[in-house]
């Protein structure tokens, strides 16, 4: 394999060096293209540009491959679970005994929200979205830890554990008191005896006149989605995570964009959407197959459906398939609308539009439907998807920091106006 590519622009060819990845990927190092040919790529939507080297998560989309540091998902899921899984994205390997207890006991000991905070969640617009008032908490919180968010890169890396464990265990706290707060329920505070996903369900669920711990299904299943979405390498709430966090801004910025990123219906609402979807089939008597013809005709999309980087079975739709079945059997729960899924995987997964275009349900197929199971409202779903990914994000706001890697900003190609004199309001 040659160690360099050569590009040919005009008349003049240009060397330049390969970066191997441990996976055997191959990138062509172009960080002197502009200085060298004074031309720049074009690379609409970033599909075929590595905007760093990482060592947090791996994925083959061809493959249907995810791994978090190496570790294969299918395992992960099986043997691991949410707050284990994010310890090994923080800090590369997974942890003892002791580091996860210690872990846990730092997530449990930061569940709860000065009152001030707490009164700021009364401080949105009644219908506000759920991420709008995430993203918002988020920066407030980190109002109250400035020695956290300092916008120093040395001091917030020296405070970053604490940090994590904070906001891993705080977003939680935030989103079930902005869940009572719109039913007019009081909050129950976390019970650091319960599990993570324990507690978070009973701070969201319970009853404050006779708290129970929820359904153990119940928990796992929760936890499984979690962990599910603990991380995606250089997705688009990952990478603005990333992009603000090379500006040298504290985790709890770097976080609240990301969260910004991640609400958009083509990224983390896809969720939402694919429930809004199933159910507006279900209620207008079709089974699944007018939809399909709508979508291929491009009238409609089909949510939950393909991906940036799987052009294979997203592995997370396969483990979530098998767990919504199982967690709708343990919490006796039918669902009209898993079957409707069932029956619009079956027909796309064997329709030439969607073979040739390598469409396959993605881990928001199945996600949406095991939430509603659980009992979350909607426009919840993503911050759900929102609280299993900010391990990811934070080891990204690590990685980054760790690093001392550039400020990021890409270059463009401009197609506007060329240069013209200004013209008096009299004259125009
Ligand atoms: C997540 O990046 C990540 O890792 C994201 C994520 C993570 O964990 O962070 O995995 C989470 O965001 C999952 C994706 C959730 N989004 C959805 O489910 C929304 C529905 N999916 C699509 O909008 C779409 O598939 C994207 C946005 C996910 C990916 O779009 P691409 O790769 O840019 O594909 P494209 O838009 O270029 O489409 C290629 C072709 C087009 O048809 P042609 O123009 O070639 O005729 O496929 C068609 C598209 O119209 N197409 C679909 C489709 N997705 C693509 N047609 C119908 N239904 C769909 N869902």
């Amino acid at each position: 394999m040659e160690e360099s590519a050569t590009l040919r622009i005009g008349s003049e060819n240009y060397n330049f060096p390969l970066i191997k990845g441990t996976e055997s990927e191959i990138a062509v190092d172009l960080r002197t293209l502009r200085s060298e040919s004074s031309c720049i790529t074009f690379d609409d939507g970033y599909g075929n540009t590595g905007s760093c080297e990482s060592k947090v998560t791996f994925i083959d989309g061809e493959k249907g491959i995810l791994r978090y540091r190496g570790y294969p998902i299918e395992q992960l899921a099986e043997k691991s679970n949410f707050l284990e899984s994010a310890f090994a994205l923080l800090y590369g390997e997974l942890p003892s005994e002791n580091q996860l207890n210690s872990f846990r006991k730092k997530i449990s000991d930061n569940a709860g929200l000065r009152e001030n905070m707490a009164k700021g969640l009364h401080s949105f617009a009644p219908d506000a979205h759920p991420m709008a008032v995430l993203s918002a908490m988020v920066n407030n919180l980190g109002t109250y830890h400035p020695e956290k968010s300092t916008n120093d890169r040395k001091r917030d890396l020296e405070a970053f554990d604490d940090t994590a464990a904070l906001l891993i265990s705080a977003i939680r706290t935030i989103a079930a008191r902005d869940y009572r707060n719109r039913k007019g329920l009081a909050p129950i505070p976390s019970d650091p005896s319960l599990g993570y996903c324990a507690d978070f369900l009973q701070m969201t669920f319970g009853d404050s006149n006779n708290p129970q711990p929820p359904p153990q299904k119940v928990c796992e299943a929760l936890n499984l989605v979690f962990l599910l979405h603990a991380d995606h390498e250089q997705n688009c709430s990952t990478s603005t995570c990333r992009m603000v966090a090379s500006g040298g801004a504290n985790v709890f910025a770097s976080v609240s964009a990301a969260i910004g990123a991640l609400w958009g219906p083509l990224h983390g609402g896809a969720n939402m959407a694919v429930i809004k979807m199933l159910k507006d089939i279900h209620d207008s008597g079709d089974d699944g197959s007018r939809f399909i013809e709508d979508a291929k005709n491009g009238k409609k999309r089909l949510m939950g459906f393909g991906h940036r980087v799987y052009k294979n079975y997203d592995p997370r739709a396969k483990i979530l398939n098998v767990a919504c079945n199982d967690a709708l059997e343990e919490l006796g729960v039918s669902s009209p609308i898993l079957d409707i899924a069932r029956h619009l995987e079956e027909v796309a997964l064997s329709d030439e539009y969607f073979i040739q275009r390598k469409l396959y349900p993605n881990v928001d197929f199945y996600s949406g439907i095991l939430l509603e199971a659980i009992g979350f409202p909607l426009n919840m779903f993503t911050v759900i998807f929102a609280i299993g990914r900010l391990p990811g994000w934070l080891s990204h706001w690590k990685e980054i920091a760790e690093s001392g890697s550039k400020i990021h900003r890409p270059r463009q190609v401009y197609q506007g106006a060329t240069v013209r004199d200004y013209v008096s309001i009299e004259e125009r």
